[in-house]
C-alpha cells in the first residue's frame, strides 16, 4: 500500500540532491509533490523527470518577496499541505577575515530567514496531522574551519526544530529535523570551487568518514519519508542524524 496516497508534500529546493530524491520517493508512495528552485529551466527539468504527480515553480528562499508569495502560488494547486520539507540551500565557506557582509547576509537570509518565514507562511495551510521537516546539517555539532557562517545559520534552523515543534504540537503538526552528513549532491556547486577542486575536496573527505563513503540523497529521502509518516507518529522536536557515523563514531 502506498503510504502517502492522496497526500500533498511541498519541498523547497527540489530540483536536485536530497530535495529531488525526496520528491521521487514521495511520488512513489502516492503523493503529489510541489517543488521549488531558483530557475525555471531547472524546475521544468525536475518536474519532467518526476512525472505527472509533480508540480513546480520558481521561488528563491533567500528573497522574502518570493517567500511571502508561496501560499498564493501553492493555492493554485491545492488548499492544504500534509508535508513540508524545508530543504532549499547551499553553503559558502571562508575564513572569518574573508567573510564579507554579502556572504553573511546571503546565508542567513536563505537559511534562517527563509526557513522561518517559509514555515510561517505554510502553517495556515498545513493539515492537522501533518509533518514539517527542516534540513539542518552535521556541521552544527562541532567547529569546522571556514564554516562559521554556514554552521551558525544551520544552528539557528536546529533551534527552530525545537521552538516550532513546541508551538505546533497544539495544532497536531509534528516538526522534526534531518541532519545530513556528507551527501553526494550539487552542494559544492555554489562554493566557487572548480570541478577539479570539488573532486579533490571530496576525495580528501572520504578517508575521514567512518563508512568511507558519501551518503546518497536517497538515504536522506528515506528518513524524511519516515519522519513524515505515521511510523514516526510519536516523534516530535528531534533531529535525526543521517551522517554515516560522522558525528559520533571514531
Ligand atoms: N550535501 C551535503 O553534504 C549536505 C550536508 C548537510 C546539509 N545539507 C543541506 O541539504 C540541503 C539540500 O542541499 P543538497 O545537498 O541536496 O544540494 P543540491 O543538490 O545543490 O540541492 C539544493 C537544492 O536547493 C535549491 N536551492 C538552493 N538555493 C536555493 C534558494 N535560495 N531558493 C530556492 N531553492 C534553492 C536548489 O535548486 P536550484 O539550484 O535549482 O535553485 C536545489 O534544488 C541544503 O539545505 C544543504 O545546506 C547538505
Amino acid at each position: 500500500m502506498q503510504k502517502f496516497k492522496n497526500k500533498v508534500a511541498f519541498i523547497t529546493g527540489g530540483t536536485s540532491g536530497m530535495g529531488f530524491a525526496t520528491a521521487q520517493k514521495f511520488i512513489n508512495e502516492g503523493a503529489t509533490v510541489i517543488i521549488t528552485g531558483r530557475s525555471q529551466e531547472k524546475v521544468d527539468k525536475a518536474v519532467n523527470n518526476l512525472g505527472a504527480n509533480a508540480i513546480g515553480f520558481v521561488s528563491n528562499a533567500g528573497k522574502m518577496s518570493d517567500v511571502f508569495e508561496l501560499q498564493k502560488k501553492i493555492k493554485l494547486y491545492t488548499d492544504k499541505l500534509d508535508v513540508l520539507f524545508v530543504n532549499a540551500g547551499y553553503g559558502k565557506f571562508a575564513p572569518i577575515e574573508a567573510v564579507d557582509e554579502n556572504h553573511y547576509d546571503e546565508l542567513f537570509n536563505m537559511l534562517v530567514k527563509g526557513t522561518f518565514f517559509t514555515v510561517q507562511q505554510m502553517l495556515p495551510i498545513m493539515n492537522e496531522g501533518g509533518a514539517i521537516i527542516l534540513n539542518t546539517s552535521f556541521v552544527t555539532g562541532f567547529g569546522i574551519e571556514n564554516f562559521s557562517v554556514y554552521s551558525a545559520a544551520k544552528s539557528a534552523v536546529q533551534s527552530f526544530v525545537k521552538t516550532f515543534s513546541s508551538e505546533c504540537t497544539i495544532r497536531k503538526i509534528r516538526v522534526n529535523g534531518i541532519s545530513p552528513g556528507h551527501i553526494k549532491t550539487n552542494i559544492f556547486n555554489n562554493t566557487g570551487l572548480t570541478p577539479d577542486q570539488i573532486e579533490g575536496t571530496v576525495q580528501s573527505i572520504i578517508p575521514t568518514l567512518p563508512l568511507k563513503r558519501f551518503g546518497e540523497p536517497s538515504e536522506i529521502a528515506k528518513t524524511v519519508l519516515f519522519l513524515a509518516s505515521d511510523d514516526a507518529s510519536y516523534i516530535q522536536g528531534v533531529e535525526i542524524l543521517v551522517d554515516g557515523g560522522l558525528s559520533n563514531v571514531k
